[in-house]
């Protein structure tokens, strides 16, 4: 990565040139999807496409951020003395955010700043460009005013910036991923304890290669939300008869011994899919740490059914995108990662074929879908980090 032009679009834009370099990754899931505000397990890892940053403090109280992604909309100014959301403040709402939690968490941070963001996470492909940006935002808080954090502390702020400033109910994955990333490792993270482990992911001779839909996600906000709500419904009726605090706690046995509780159908596929894809997670890390390739695959292939039949989140898009992978000679599974309805998915593809493995998944969705997908190679990265240059 060649950081002069960022630095060269920093002092063309603010006129100083003191500024100093942040990264933080997007992130992929593995395995373990809608399972984390279930208090289930998931196996995220942070990747190399991410956003970066150059940043340096001011004498006032005014915060200037500018976006290259977003050139047109030039500099959104406001000062730290009014840190109210903003719908006209646009994407530095997020940096915003974590500003004003942070703030009133009791850290000092008086004096403004000047930052210009740029990412290379596809907008809205579901790889969490907003995560990173809130990550990113802190550990240049943390940087320019040295701030005494607690352990976890950016990722917690990240996460109540997204669920009580933005107003999407999500879970902890995303910012957890992008905090606590580690090159080349999986994070497999227990969502209700918060235990993690890191594990490496040794895919020898297999590379993960991300398939974006390209398809807009409008409704997803509000059909993550009705998931939720539908798993919070299911878990109250189980708790008639049965002691738990999440889904996350039952295993397959005891939930088909119950699930005449569940008062409809759907009700019972999404708290199905919340069960058994906690199950396939912890399973599906073993097979990773035993190098069993094979069972690590066909899990995953496991988990993108139960999203599309029960959780019912996946789509035409995603499911071409998944069913095509399956199809490919070299293939060791595939599945969208991410919320859902549209964004991206993952297939673990034999590398000497990945080539191959483009051009054909990239076909056959061209000709169904009527426009093209785009891929790219996952390499996994470290987590949020101020960029030490040499
Ligand atoms: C989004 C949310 C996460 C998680 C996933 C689904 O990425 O931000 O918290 O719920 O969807 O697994």
């Amino acid at each position: 990565m060649d950081y002069s032009k960022l630095k060269t679009d920093f002092s063309r834009v603010f006129d100083r040139t003191d500024g100093a370099l942040y990264f933080a990754p997007g992130r992929i899931n593995l395995i373990g999807e809608h399972t984390d505000y279930n208090g289930g397990h998931v196996f995220p890892c942070s990747i190399t496409l991410g956003t970066y940053a150059v940043a340096a403090k001011r004498e006032d109280t005014l915060v200037r951020l500018i976006s290259l992604n977003f050139e047109d909309l030039g500099i959104i100014s406001f000062d730290l003395a009014d840190l109210d959301y903003r719908k006209s403040d646009y994407w530095t709402n997020y940096p915003k955010g974590m500003m004003k939690y942070l703030k009133e968490a009791g850290h000092t941070i008086r004096q403004g700043m000047d930052i210009l963001y740029w990412g290379n996470i596809p907008n809205g492909a579901g790889l969490s460009s907003s995560a990173s940006i809130e990550l990113l935002t802190g550990v240049i808080l943390e940087d320019l005013f040295g701030l005494e954090l607690a352990e976890l502390e950016l990722i917690l702020t990240g996460k109540r910036v997204e669920n009580e400033f933005i107003g999407v109910n999500s879970g902890i994955m995303d910012q957890f991923a992008i905090g606590m990333g580690q090159k080349d490792m999986a994070i497999l993270l227990d969502c209700n304890t918060l235990e993690y482990e890191m594990v490496p992911v040794k895919l020898e001779g297999y590379t993960i290669v991300i398939m974006n839909t390209n398809k807009r996600r409008e409704l997803a906000d509000s059909k993550y939300n009705e998931r939720r709500s539908e798993c919070e419904q299911a878990l109250a009726e189980l708790q008639k008869a049965l002691s738990i605090k999440s889904l996350g706690e039952l295993d397959m046995e005891t939930f088909e011994k119950y699930r005449h509780l569940i008062s409809s159908e759907t009700l019972v596929k999404r708290a199905r899919h919340a069960v058994s894809e906690n199950q396939r997670t912890i399973l599906a890390t073993k097979a990773l740490k035993d190098e069993d390739l094979v069972t690590f695959g066909e899990l995953i292939n496991q988990s993108h059914m139960s999203l599309r039949d029960d959780y019912h989140v996946t789509g035409v898009e995603l499911d071409m995108l998944a069913e095509t992978a399956w199809k490919q000679p070299g293939v060791l599974g595939a599945r969208m990662t991410g919320a859902g309805f549209g964004g991206c998915a993952i297939a673990i593809v034999e590398t000497a074929r990945v080539d191959a493995f483009i051009k054909e998944v990239g076909a056959a969705y061209l000709q169904k879908i009527g426009y093209p997908a785009a891929f790219y190679i996952a390499n996994i990265s470290d987590g949020a980090k101020a960029i030490k240059e040499e």
